[in-house]
């Protein structure tokens, strides 16, 4: 009896040995046989997330998400987080005593301001580092939707009106990133530009401009830096959802760019799970119980073809292999904090635009400064929203930077602030601040002084700051009362502006802004104005490096301050004036603006038209001729540039442009150099004016100092999309070339004879409608 059962337990073991020997485990060489050894419950597992990561239980809470584990086949759990500005993680976990702090960097649109690739690549290297270092494999990151309309909620989070400057700012920043051996994720693809109805609203715009503008930008990043994933957005284009969209994902983004990585889609993006997994999104997060049975049920019955579902689950196997935790990363959950920090005061700083100096700045050293507006006391460091500021971080407040910089700040006004600031947060939010406060707050109404009052301050103080403050973020837009300033905003600037000036003393207005507000009919009460955006933890630091001259500003515009909302042709087609605010949490949870079918079809809410076409930004006002309050690219330094010796060297189809940058001024300062192109006449192609091709900043340049930059242009990047063959074609002919110091102000140009280039592309993703299209 006894041989009898040793004799089952060896045939048991034999064959357990067997089935775990013929169980392979995940390797770079063995993802096919890895595949072939999952069941198809796995399969459907693994390509869709597992949730948020939020509440008790999570490894790594207030994160996004995570992908599936399979551990009898070696397939580990990836992480990933927001955002752009940084790691967006808790700082505090239940029944842990340590603080998980992340850096909380400067908005992008401030990124983008310094016209740095270098930058860019730091500041990506920093977040990945951080993503690293404390256990996650993925961030949810670069945002480099293209800004179509001022009033976009997510504008922070983006780096330009201009496809060019968005798509070399987002590729050096992944490059960063993925540096780290950290995954980024160029999001929102595409044409993701407006946030009310986002997630069913869809964007109607013509081949060309889509070709030309939106989907430019990503292919720009896609081809420089290679990045390990893209996500598709929660809009449609054309009809289609982009994530259900195999002509955007499969055609253009793998066919005709040759993308190799992991599609992923927004978070509960799409209503129809298999139509996703067909069009190559190949995971869903967060994933939901309900899409998990979809996919099960239609792969057993044959509507979600066991090809595709292999197929992506091995692009998610191939991307998991590269991760920290497949590579069993021992994470110490350090990282340089401090180091981060330095980087955010100085490319924070670096990315400020000096917009007007009337002898004001930098200021003297030790002054006494009456600072005013609500916002000098409640500076604020960037967005709300998931790709806004991390949980639990630090700001440096703007008192404290200027006191840092030696500066006394006039005492009577930060108590009278202080009291105010606490009424109307009592005032906005009786219950207090809401309990998931991602929306954008309502932000104090600004006190009203008497010209007495602002007398005693003039006596008492050398200068008066003022700060105009602006947040906005995910799933709302900004409306046009947000865009100008508020009445009681006038007055304080126009009532301060005068008392100070009868007693001899300057004025400066700092825009402590996440998207251009309207400038055009205050500018010139002031002396100076310095567009701060929102520069992370360290804001108050970095203005005050530049206010002293620690820092000389050297950033531009990477968008148009237009005079008045309604003069940029987007303005017609966008919902500027929806005042509703929604709750985010539920929207996101949920998607429950998808739309109500009852409800008839309004336009800029279920649909937006794109009727200015590639007339986006300064496409528009230059080639318009329409006066704007600051172009595209502008910026002022403290001291002055000389451009010379401009060179353009043919090679092939590359064009070498060189010119020398010379300090002609009295102070060390750094200067971008703004390479534009302006192609021939074309009966059929009607062409911007002139379009940003590339761009070069200097080092640090002392007073005299010399430096020639260099930039490239190929025949191909001279193209424009011919809808009709649907092909990018360059007509032969002279172009001129030209070195700007913004899109107003030609520094020196030559022109160039250029070949003809033509590249036949798929003629996919046609407007389903007649557009109003803007012609020239
Ligand atoms: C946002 C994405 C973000 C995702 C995960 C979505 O609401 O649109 O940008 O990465 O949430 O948090």
């Amino acid at each position: 009896m006894r041989r009898h059962h040793i004799f089952i337990m060896a045939i048991v073991a034999c064959f357990h040995s067997l089935t775990v020997s013929s169980q392979p485990r995940l390797q770079a060489e063995n993802i096919d046989d890895v595949i072939a050894a999952m069941t198809l419950e796995e399969k459907c597992h693994l390509v869709l997330g597992c949730g948020m990561s939020y509440g008790d239980d999570a490894k790594f809470p207030g994160t996004a998400g995570s992908t599936y584990a399979i551990p009898r086949l070696g397939i580990p759990k990836t992480y990933c987080a927001d955002s752009n500005q940084g790691l967006r993680m808790s700082a505090r976990r239940d029944f842990d005593s340590r603080n998980y702090f992340c850096t909380d960097y400067m908005t992008s649109i401030s990124l983008a301001s310094t016209w740095d690739k270098d930058a860019a690549y730091r500041i990506g290297k920093g977040i990945g580092n951080e993503t690293k270092e404390y256990g996650l494999d993925w961030i949810l990151a670069p945002s480099m939707n293209l800004m179509r309309n001022v009033l976009c909620g997510r504008n922070h989070e983006y780096y330009s009106e201009d496809p060019y400057l968005s798509g070399t700012i987002a590729a050096h920043y992944v490059m960063g990133i993925q540096s780290e051996g950290t995954a980024a994720c160029v999001k929102h693809f595409a044409a993701n530009s407006q946030e009310t109805n986002r997630n069913a609203n869809d964007s109607r715009v013509s081949q060309r401009a889509l070709r030309e503008l939106y989907l430019r930008t990503f292919e720009l990043a896609v081809r420089i830096s290679n990045p390990w994933t893209v996500m598709t957005a929660y809009n449609s284009i054309n009809g289609k959802p982009t994530c259900e969209d195999i002509s955007l994902t499969e055609t253009v983004l793998r066919g005709e760019w040759n993308y190799k990585g992991l599609v992923v889609s927004d978070w509960n993006a799409g209503s129809n799970a298999t139509a996703s997994m067909v069009a190559g999104n190949d995971m869903l997060q967060p994933g939901q119980d309900k899409q998990y049975h979809e996919l099960l049920a239609n792969a057993k019955n044959g509507s979600l073809p066991m090809a595709v579902l292999d197929r992506n689950v091995k692009r998610i196997l191939q991307f998991i292999v590269k991760c920290h935790n497949f590579n069993n990363y021992t994470y110490s959950n350090e990282p340089d904090l401090k180091q981060h920090a330095a980087d955010d005061r100085k490319i924070g700083a670096e990315g400020m635009v000096l917009l007007k100096n009337e002898n004001v700045l930098p200021l003297l050293a030790g002054q006494n400064v009456a600072l005013y507006g609500c916002t000098s006391y409640d500076i604020i460091p960037g967005g709300t929203g998931f790709g806004g500021t991390t949980v639990g971080r630090y700001t440096v407040s703007l008192v404290e930077g200027l006191r840092n910089a030696g500066y006394s700040v006039y005492k009577p006004l930060i108590n009278q602030y202080k009291k105010h600031i606490a009424s109307e947060q009592k005032r906005l939010y009786p219950n207090g601040l809401p309990p998931f406060s991602l929306q954008p707050l309502h932000r104090a109404e600004e006190i009203e002084m008497t010209k007495q009052q602002l007398q005693e301050h003039a006596a008492a103080n050398d200068i008066a700051v003022i700060t105009i403050g602006r947040k906005s973020g995910e799933a709302a837009d900004r409306t046009q009362d947000e865009f100008n300033l508020y009445a009681k905003e006038r007055k304080m600037i126009s009532q301060i502006s005068e008392v100070y000036h009868k007693d001899g003393k300057k004025v400066v207005v700092l825009l402590n802004i996440c998207s251009p507000v309207e400038t055009a009919s205050w500018k010139h009460l002031v002396d100076g104005i310095l567009c701060t955006w929102q520069s992370g933890e360290q804001v108050g630091n970095s203005i005050a490096d530049v206010i002293s001259g620690t820092i000389n500003p050297s950033g531009r515009l990477p968008v148009t301050f237009q005079i008045a909302y309604g003069d940029a042709p987007s303005d017609k087609n966008f919902p500027s004036d929806v005042k509703e605010v929604k709750d985010l949490a539920t929207m996101y949870m949920w998607g429950n603006d998808k739309k109500d079918a009852k409800r008839e079809v309004k336009a800029n809410i279920d649909y937006t038209d794109y009727d200015e076409d590639i007339y986006v930004g300064y496409r528009y006002f230059d080639s318009f001729g329409k006066e704007v309050s600051f172009p595209f690219g502008f910026g002022l330094s403290y001291t002055t540039f000389a451009y010379d010796q401009m060179k353009v060297n043919k090679q092939g189809d590359t064009y070498t442009v060189s010119v020398e940058v010379k300090n002609i001024g009295n102070l060390p300062g750094r200067n971008v150099v703004e390479l534009f192109v302006a192609a021939p006449h074309n009966k059929q192609l009607n062409k911007p004016e002139k379009e940003l091709r590339d761009y070069a900043k200097t080092s640090l340049l002392q007073p005299g100092q010399r430096e020639t930059v260099t930039m490239k242009v190929r025949t191909a990047d001279l193209a424009s999309f011919d809808e009709k063959a649907s092909a990018w074609k360059t007509d032969a002919g002279t172009y001129q070339f030209m070195i700007c110091s913004s899109t107003n102000k030609i520094e020196t140009e030559c022109p160039v004879a250029v070949n003809s280039y033509k590249k036949k592309v798929n003629n996919v993703m046609k407007p389903q409608v007649k557009l109003n299209r803007l012609h020239r």
